[in-house]
């Protein structure tokens, strides 16, 4: 199949329309991640994303509306909570999980029934899912289990010959996934965390929100997840990661001694002359924005230097930044030295 690759513009964003209302599937611009779009009430055309990527069947796709009618057609049922958040966060990157509507495929929600439902602020993606009139399933547009691509070249890179169109937005905004709470129970619970913090969250809705173990620790064997992207290894580049948990002295100490041919660092912005290895920056030390805009392109960036191994600096475990914590984790496969 060949793939075009087309700058947003009217033209780009009424085919893009047009292919999606045939059945068939886009890679479009978000602020958060690109994602690989489709009809999500049409199973048929949903199970063309599973396939382009390579996705385990068991896992559901975010639902994107563009205005406040469509959140009642993907939705059965939207409580206070949901309105509440709705209300304070979109457009933006939230996703609430709610109780499924019926035209939402079954293909869609991986037999769930409840639907993870967001309304993305990127103007382009809000002129594709109006011109479509119908909610689009779309999950980060990345062959699975390597990193979410944050721009389109990084599309292009995984799904060259998969799907018929890509969308070039440019550089995503935000560069991590939304964050995605669930508001099925009496207390909400953040299953994945993102740029929407679960402080910024609290606030808004005046309770505690309760925290999946799984975004900072390893599932056991056997054991149940609720939101089942979590528990796959994922957002790996070719090169193994450690995170190196410790202050920048013990950092340089601790590459010098294992550090070896093809390893990398991958550290804060400002200090690369402190360390002996070849580093990738991916932003300031306690700057979770700029790191969370900027992880996804550094972990591929170490792979298109052939970088075998890396030590990466670790970032702080709330805010914005347990969101990058949580993306590190996984890009590490949970190898964590603790030094202090
Ligand atoms: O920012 C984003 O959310 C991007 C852009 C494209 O919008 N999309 C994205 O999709 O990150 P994906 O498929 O890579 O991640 C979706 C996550 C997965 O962890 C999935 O398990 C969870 O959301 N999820 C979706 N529906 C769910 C449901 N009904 N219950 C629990 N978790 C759900
Ligand atoms: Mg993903």
């Amino acid at each position: 199949m060949e793939t075009i690759f087309a700058k947003a513009d009217e033209q780009s964003i009424a085919l893009a329309a047009e292919l999606i209302k045939n059945g068939d599937i886009v890679a479009i611009p978000t602020e958060t991640v690109y994602g690989i779009a489709a009809d999500a009430c049409n199973g048929e055309a949903i199970k063309k994303i599973f396939k382009a990527k390579g996705r385990p069947q068991d896992n559901p796709l975010i639902v994107h509306i563009s205005d406040e009618a469509m959140l009642y057609e993907a939705a059965a049922y939207v409580n206070d909570d949901a309105k509440k958040l709705a209300e304070a966060f979109w457009p933006g990157p939230l996703t609430i999980i709610m109780p499924k509507g019926e035209k939402i495929s079954a293909e869609n929600c991986a037999g769930l029934d409840s639907v993870g439902v967001r309304m993305p602020s990127d103007p382009v993606a809000h002129a594709i899912i109006k011109a479509c009139g119908v909610p689009l399933g779309a999950p980060s547009a990345n062959l699975s289990g390597k990193p979410s691509p944050t721009c389109a070249e990084d599309v292009m890179a995984d799904m060259d010959g998969r799907l018929p169109l890509i969308i070039d937005g440019g550089e995503a905004l935000r560069g991590v996934e939304s964050t995605v709470i669930s508001v099925l129970e009496d207390t909400p619970l953040l299953l994945r965390p993102g740029y929407v913090t679960k402080e910024d969250m609290e606030a808004v809705l005046g309770k505690k929100i309760a925290v999946s173990s799984a975004i900072s620790e390893k599932l056991k064997e056997g054991e149940a997840v609720r939101s089942p992207g979590m528990k796959y290894k994922h957002y790996a580049p070719q090169a193994e990661i450690t995170i190196i948990d410790g202050s920048l002295e013990q950092f340089a100490e601790y590459i010098k001694q294992y550090g070896k041919e093809g390893t990398y660092c991958l550290c804060f912005t400002g200090e690369e002359d402190k360390l002996e290895l070849p580093c990738v920056a991916y932003g300031h030390e306690h700057d979770g924005a700029e790191q969370a805009h900027m992880l996804f392109s550094c972990l591929r960036e170490l792979d298109r230097r052939g970088a075998r191994a890396a030590f990466a600096r670790c970032p702080d475990k709330d805010g914005v930044s347990l969101a990058v914590y949580n993306r590190l984790l996984r890009a590490a496969a949970f190898r964590v030295v603790k030094l202090k």
